[in-house]
């Protein structure tokens, strides 16, 4: 007796009391809106699913604690009239100073109007010789040349016309000369009077490549503190701790500076990394310009799901184009070119993979369901009470 008691207490509770089936009547109008409300169901569910599938990227922000790191800055750089023979690249650091040691890896390739490539890609050194550009140099020389070099005494030792430093004293080739000119800080100014580059036919190369451009890749992997690197025509020569270009061999020309960054990265490629240079043309409008591109690093992690972790940097750039006025030999108002000049930030971005919560999944999927249920059960009942106050109406009407 009790338990029927209890029993009839705990019915009280429902709250979804059954109405007798043979209550019920089934509309048309109500079918309508159980289908529209399925379908409606259905697309909420499936992009509430696919929205599960995907993974949170969760940002959070430090103070950069690493130390010691290296910067690698990865770049494609179209120069298209601007000739392999003027253009020199250059990396500094803060100080000024040079980055002499830096690793390095970039290669530039003479293009031709149209654009394509004219000769095998050859290693660039900064502001360092080696053999073994030395070496390429010869090879790319004219056939007749090459006789002529191979007359010449391979053990010979020539002048370097006042410029011998103890670790240079034999200056066989042109490029030597101008190294040995380098070094001291001396200006180039007159290949004409230098034997090694009459024999060489410097000037000459100069004028062939007048019409063509040059394409610049690789990488730089220099110490994480601010610093610039640049493209400027004429050979760089530090001159009493100032770092100096020397335009004398080429003054006259008007450079134009138009470039196409293909690509300017700071590091690895992380997914959905943004790089704001990338593809970016620039035209030389008045000739000899000067573009200073003002970049900010942002060092950046990203952990992937699989707890692997990038580490790279983002960056943001402010770019300043300036015309540089006639006198730029003396470097006061600057030099034509483009400069690239970073600066670190003291933050840090982390970036973490995360898979979304299924419980938020589930919530959404009650919310879906119940919510479209109720609206669709209104809407249902508007259609069926207005359908009914409609033909009582006309009901009423013929009555009358
Ligand atoms: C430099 O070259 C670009 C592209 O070919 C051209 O549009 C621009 O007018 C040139 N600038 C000058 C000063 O000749």
């Amino acid at each position: 007796m009790a338990i029927q008691d209890v029993w009839n207490r705990l019915r009280e509770f429902d709250a979804y009391p059954k109405t007798l089936e043979d209550f019920r009547v089934k509309t048309f109008g109500g079918a309508a809106v159980t289908i529209i409300s399925s379908i409606i169901m259905i697309t909420l569910f499936i992009s509430e699913l696919n929205f599960y599938l995907t993974k949170e990227v969760i940002p959070e922000l430090y103070v950069d604690a690493t130390r010691g790191e290296k910067l690698k800055i990865n770049m494609e750089i179209v120069f298209p009239k601007m000739p392999c023979a003027y253009l020199s690249i250059d990396a500094m650091d803060i100080s000024g100073e040079q980055q002499l040691d830096v690793d390095h890896n970039i290669y530039k390739r003479r293009i031709d109007k149209t654009g394509t490539p004219i000769s095998e890609p050859e290693k660039e050194e900064l502001g360092k010789k080696e053999d073994q550009e030395k070496k390429e140099e010869e090879d790319s020389e004219q056939e007749d040349e090459k006789k002529k070099m191979e007359v010449l005494d391979p053990n010979r030792c020539e002048s370097c016309y006042g410029a011998e430093t103890p670790g240079l004293k034999c200056c066989n080739d042109c490029e030597g000369v101008q190294e040995a000119y380098r070094r001291k800080g001396w200006a180039f100014s007159d290949p004409t009077s230098i034997e090694q580059c009459k024999r060489e036919g410097f000037s000459e190369k100069m004028q062939s490549q007048k019409e063509e451009g040059c394409e610049l890749y690789g990488y730089l992997e220099v110490n994480k503190v601010a610093g610039n690197f640049h493209f400027a025509p004429g050979k760089s020569f530090q001159q009493h701790h100032v770092h100096v270009h020397d335009l004398q061999a080429i003054a006259g020309a008007k450079f134009n500076m138009t470039h196409h960054v293909k690509t300017l990265s700071f590091g690895m490629e992380y997914p959905g990394m943004e790089n704001p240079l990338d593809n970016m043309k620039t035209i030389d409008v008045k000739g000899s310009s000067m573009f200073q591109y003002f970049v900010k690093i942002v060092p950046t992690t990203y952990t992937k799901l699989d707890k692997s972790i990038t580490r790279t940097n983002q960056y943001s750039v402010t770019k300043h184009e300036k015309q540089v006025t006639t006198s730029f030999s003396t470097g006061e108002h600057g030099l034509p070119g483009v400069f690239v000049l970073y600066e670190l930030s003291p933050l840090m971005v982390k970036f973490t993979e995360k898979h979304r919560s299924f419980m938020h999944f589930l919530t959404g999927v009650c919310a879906i369901i119940g919510g479209v249920f109720t609206v669709a059960g209104l809407i249902d009942s508007l259609i069926y009470h207005s359908a009914k106050a409609i033909q009582k109406k006309i009901d009423l009407g013929k009555a009358l």
